[in-house]
């Protein structure tokens, strides 16, 4: 019998869900198993130690769970862990930070990027870090955090949200940006309002969107694609209430989210 190794891909809850589809509209034939640690969620407001602990638990359980590579779907995570996580895991592993950066530096014309992010990713630098090295961009940094709490209530539109989005988007866009990165994996679930916001001369570049591509150029280049044209297998972790899980992600996600298990990542 032939086995097929899944992709891992991990989140503090919902978000990473945007960067699962992602992966599997790019990789339609491999198996993925996705963990969320929604009975942590949000990671945004923990401290960088707190974070990094947690992720590093459910990094683990993955890596445990004979997977050919991680994707770490969590920009929160991936400040906290990357380096570490690259060096304690055999199989590649994927962020989402440096992909998205790379194309919003790609996109930019004017060299005025916006980030829009949790406070823990704000906190980290790690947007700052990945720009640092470019002449001529200037990066200007906005935390979002009740925007996670909308997509994990399975709220993606609505005056209140609107209200919130203004509150958020409006300084960026009064700061004269061109490129706008959804610096967190729940965002792109409510690209709608923060494109009406944000208005038609703006690029929104989704980490999810980035991320996936950088999956497929990894596992390609390590020649570790999945050779065959079958169906995948989709495999859903939470650190909570399965039935919550399956319900708020079909709400978000539609029929995509099935088959969903509930594991302890720790002992
Ligand atoms: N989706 C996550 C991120 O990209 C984290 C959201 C949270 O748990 O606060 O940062």
């Amino acid at each position: 019998m032939i086995c097929v190794q899944p992709i891992g891909v991990f989140d503090s809850g919902f978000g990473g869900l945007t960067v699962a589809r992602a992966v599997i509209d790019q990789l339609p034939h491999e198996d993925v198993v996705y963990l969320g640690d929604t009975a942590r969620a949000p990671y945004g407001p923990k401290s960088l130690p707190e974070v990094r602990e947690y992720a590093l638990e459910c990094l683990d359980y993955l890596a445990a769970q004979d997977v050919k590579a991680l994707v770490i779907a969590c920009n929160s995570a991936s400040s906290a862990v990357l380096r570490d996580a690259r060096e304690r895991y055999s199989v590649p592993v994927v962020d989402v930070i440096l992909p998205a950066a790379r194309r919003a530096v790609g996109i930019t014309k004017t060299g005025r990027i916006g980030v829009i992010c949790t406070q823990a990713t704000a906190n980290s630098g790690s947007y700052d870090d990945a720009v640092a090295a470019v002449p001529g961009v200037e990066l200007v940094t906005t935390p979002c955090p009740l925007f996670v709490e909308y997509v994990e209530a399975g709220v993606t539109s609505g005056a209140e949200l609107m209200d919130v989005a203004r509150e958020y988007l409006l300084p960026l866009r009064a700061a004269d940006i061109d490129t706008l990165i959804l610096g967190c994996t729940h965002y792109p679930l409510l690209s709608g309002a923060i494109s009406y916001v944000m208005g038609p001369d703006v690029a929104l570049v989704s980490s999810a969107d980035e991320c996936a591509r950088e999956a497929f150029a990894v596992l390609n280049d390590q020649g570790l694609l999945e050779e065959s044209h079958r169906q995948a297998e989709l495999r859903f972790l939470t650190t909570g209430s399965p039935e919550l899980f399956a319900g708020v992600g079909r709400r978000l996600m539609g029929g995509f989210v099935s088959q969903v298990e509930q594991v302890y990542t720790t002992a």
